[in-house]
Order: C-alpha cells, then structure tokens, then sequence
C-alpha cells in the first residue's frame, strides 16, 4: 500500500475552515464557528488538500478542551487522527497546559479505543446528553447514543 504523506500545520486565518470535515463530526455549524473563533485549529494536508483537522479551546485552570476531531474517509485508518492529537499534546505542552478534555459519545468505540490508546482517562459522564441535545436519535455501532463521557489526559506539566 502506498505510504501516505502529510504535513500537520496550523490553520492560518486567511485559509477557509475545513467545514465539510468539520460536519462529519459535529452537525452544528453555529456551534463550529463559535469554538474555530475561540480556539486554535491545526491541520493535516496531503498533495495540497485538507484531509484532517483538529480543534481545542482553552477552558479554565490551564485546560484545554478538544472540540472537533475529524479525518476524511478515505484517509481513516491511517494514524492521521493519532498524528494530529499527538501533535496538539505538544503545542498544549509548550504552552503551559495542565490537561486535556475530549468528550464522546457512549457509541462511539472507536473514538473512545482512540482516545484511551492515547491515554486519555474517563473522568465523568454526562447522563442523557444527547438525548436532551438532538432532536433526532443517534445510532452509531447498533448502539443508541445517549450518553457524553469525558476523558481527560494530563500533561504532567
Ligand atoms: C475519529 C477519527 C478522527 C480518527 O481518525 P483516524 O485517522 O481514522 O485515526 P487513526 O488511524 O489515527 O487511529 C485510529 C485508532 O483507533 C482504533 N480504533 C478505531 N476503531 C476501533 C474499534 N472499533 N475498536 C478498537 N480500536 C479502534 C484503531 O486501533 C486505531 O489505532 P491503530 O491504528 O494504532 O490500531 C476519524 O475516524 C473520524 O474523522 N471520524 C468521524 C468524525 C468523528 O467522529 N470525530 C470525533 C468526534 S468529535
């Protein structure tokens, strides 16, 4: 199989978000925008195209919070997606951070394989979150999802 090449490199302001991938893993539009206003986005390019984005926001007490995660489907599968956390774990590193905060749905196993992979611990979990959330039932994985969980991982700074 042929190897995939890509830098990851900040999302520069004068570049238009990559929303397409953005709504793959949030449907909100209006939400994307708020936190792409408020936070930092680095991107995964390949042959001149966007093929993975990674959003965080700062929250409170040194942390930061993961807001949008998503690959292109042809590209999934491929270590992009542990790439560009990894490569936020850094950046948050440099910048003083104390911790990092990812939440997922209760259906949602891969990302959770994901996230724990890379050391991410499940701190809470927010009961009926989706539920009271969406208007429309998720399934995912022939699992309804309900529920958030929130893992964290700390940077040991
Ligand atoms: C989640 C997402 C960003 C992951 O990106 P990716 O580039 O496919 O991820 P990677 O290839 O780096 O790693 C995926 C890892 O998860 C693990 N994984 C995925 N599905 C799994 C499952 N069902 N069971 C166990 N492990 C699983 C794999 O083991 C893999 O690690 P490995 O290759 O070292 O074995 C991508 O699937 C995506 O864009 N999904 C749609 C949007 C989304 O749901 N975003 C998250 C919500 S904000």
């Amino acid at each position: 199989m042929e190897e995939l090449i890509y830098q990851i490199t900040p999302l520069d302001n004068t570049t238009l978000p990559p929303y397409a991938l953005l709504e793959t893993a949030d449907p909100s539009r209006e939400l994307i925008d708020q936190y792409l206003e408020k936070g930092e986005s680095y991107v995964a390019i390949s042959n001149g195209s966007i093929i993975g984005v990674v959003v965080f926001i700062p929250l409170e007490a040194h942390n930061i919070e993961i807001k949008n995660i998503a690959v292109a489907d042809q590209f999934q599968g491929k270590g992009v997606g542990k790439a560009l956390l990894r490569c936020i774990e850094e950046v948050c590193k440099k910048k003083g951070f104390h911790k990092m905060v990812i939440g997922t749905g209760n259906s949602s196993i891969g990302q959770l394989a994901l996230y724990q992979q890379l050391g991410f611990e499940i701190e809470r979990i927010e009961k009926n979150f989706f539920l009271d959330n969406y208007s429309a039932p998720i399934f995912e994985n022939k699992i309804q999802c309900k529920h958030m969980l929130i893992l964290e991982k700390n940077l040991n700074i």
